[in-house]
């Protein structure tokens, strides 16, 4: 069986060469032949843990082969896994242009039976919609099937997600289509029933709709869990009490679990975000109130706001101040700054007159893309040191450990006022202090 991967993105790239590492022939394909051409060269095209040297590995070992025509792939592979964007259109729903392009070129090059498997983030029925396209555009009478397999990839480990994945969710409308899929699938069953699981416990066998449905539900569970801990964290912060003392009891239940319950900043991303708000999206035009999830999304918008009012609280006047800002990409382990704070609160600090120093260890090249320094009163700098050299204050907004085993007395010498407002609860706050330094966090005394 010769996997086809369409798009060769944060998703599609990983999930290539997590079934190459399974033993299988993989054809991976992206209509950008620039991207094409430096993943053909084992560059990864941005950073993932061991996407470089897995990539590198597959690409010798011939498991691995890409190529910039997606009518070829098709034609070649029996199964095609469909991982291209789903971006989010101007009215909050998914836009899935790019997705009935592949379903139309599919159609077109069907020479013998394909499994078509939806791996993007789309809205529910979007699969049938699928399904629909490729028949009505079908080149010849060639059979097929439609099966749904969301990605529950994290960036920064997705690697390791695919290849250690909590659970595995196959939507099928068939047979033919349940047991090709869980062929694929059956090197990581195996290996968790090594482990001693249950595989059953990790398998989810259901209908393209729920399949979609899981995959939306999960991502606004998890928006739901930073909203909820984000308003308790403002709470914390009006009764003198500490979020972060609040969510390790709450986590204790193991009904509510110990992760995503960190106060700070609020979500970003390319995938929380939007998602949430195709799931909004498609909700209320079935008529459902989606009020709950309208009130996660604005307590996460209000984040800069309060993340803000703290700079003027502390600053007073932002104008013509010196400020280093440390981390800038969404979240740490990644290059990627989609949607992430620092996006607003970089707008923000240069609209009012401020001096920024920016620090971040992956994800300065990107961020220069959007904020060049010839904008001005902006500067870049490889160490979190010369970033804070000489200003008057430190922004913290990515929790890289990095800024964990900074020398704090070193950088408190040579700043202007060794004032730290730490976005991501970070930082100890008696630590910091005992150092010198006025600390802020969010939703801690
Ligand atoms: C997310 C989902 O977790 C993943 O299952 C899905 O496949 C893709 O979208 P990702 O975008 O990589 O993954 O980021 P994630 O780790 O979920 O973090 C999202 C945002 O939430 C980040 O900005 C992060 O800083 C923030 N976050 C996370 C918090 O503010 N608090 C937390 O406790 C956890």
């Amino acid at each position: 069986m010769i996997v086809g991967i369409l798009g060769l993105g944060h998703v599609g790239l990983p999930t290539a060469l997590g079934f190459a590492e399974n033993g299988w022939s993989v054809i991976g394909a992206d209509r950008d032949s620039a991207k094409v051409a430096q993943v053909a060269r084992g560059e990864a095209p941005f950073f993932e843990a061991g996407v470089q040297e897995t990539l590198q590995r597959h690409l010798n070992s011939g498991l691995l082969q890409v190529t910039d025509s997606i009518p070829s792939a098709v034609e070649s592979c029996d199964v095609l896994f469909v991982c291209v964007g789903t971006p989010q259109g101007d009215d909050g729903a998914a836009d899935l242009s790019q997705l009935e392009g592949v379903a139309i070129t599919i159609a077109r090059n069907l020479n013998g039976y394909k499994l078509i498997v939806e791996k993007s983030t789309t809205p529910v029925r979007t699969a049938e919609r699928l399904k629909r396209t490729i028949s009505r555009y079908a080149n010849g009478n060639h059979e097929f099937d439609v099966a749904v397999n969301p990605e529950f990839l994290q960036e920064g480990t997705a690697l390791h997600n695919f290849l250690n994945p909590d659970r595995v969710v196959l939507g099928v409308e068939t047979e033919r289509a349940r047991d090709l899929l869980l062929e694929l699938y059956r090197p990581l069953v195996a290996r968790s029933e090594l482990a001693g699981d249950n595989p059953e416990d990790r398998l989810i066998v259901t209908d393209l709709n729920t399949a979609e449905l899981i995959k939306h539900a999960s991502n606004a569970f998890l928006a739901t869990k930073i909203s909820f801990i984000n308003m308790v964290g403002d709470i914390c912060e009006a009764a003198r009490a500490d979020v972060k003392e609040v969510a390790r009891g709450l986590g204790m239940d193991p009904r509510i679990g110990p992760r995503f319950l960190g106060a700070g900043a609020g979500f970003g991303g390319y995938c929380l975000p939007k998602d949430l708000r195709a799931f909004v999206r498609i909700g209320e035009l079935n008529g459902v109130d989606m009020s709950l999830l309208r009130a996660v999304e604005n307590v996460n918008d209000e984040r800069i706001n309060k993340l803000m009012h703290k700079v003027h609280e502390a600053l007073w006047v932002v104008q013509g101040k010196t400020i280093a800002i440390w981390g800038l990409s969404f979240k740490p382990d990644t290059d990627d700054i989609r949607e992430a704070p620092s996006l607003k609160v970089v707008t923000r600090l240069l609209d009012e007159g401020a001096y920024l120093r920016l620090h971040d260890p992956l994800a300065l090249a990107e961020f220069q893309k959007e904020f060049p320094e010839q904008v001005g009163r902006l500067e870049y700098y490889d160490s979190p040191y010369e970033a804070a050299a000489g200003a008057d204050a430190i922004v913290l907004l990515t929790e890289w450990r990095d800024y964990l085993t900074v020398d704090l007395s070193q950088v408190r010498d040579t700043m202007e006022v060794p004032l730290l407002i730490d976005g991501r609860n970070l930082l100890d706050p008696a630590a910091v202090r005992s150092l010198g330094f006025e600390y802020h966090s969010m939703g801690r005394r």
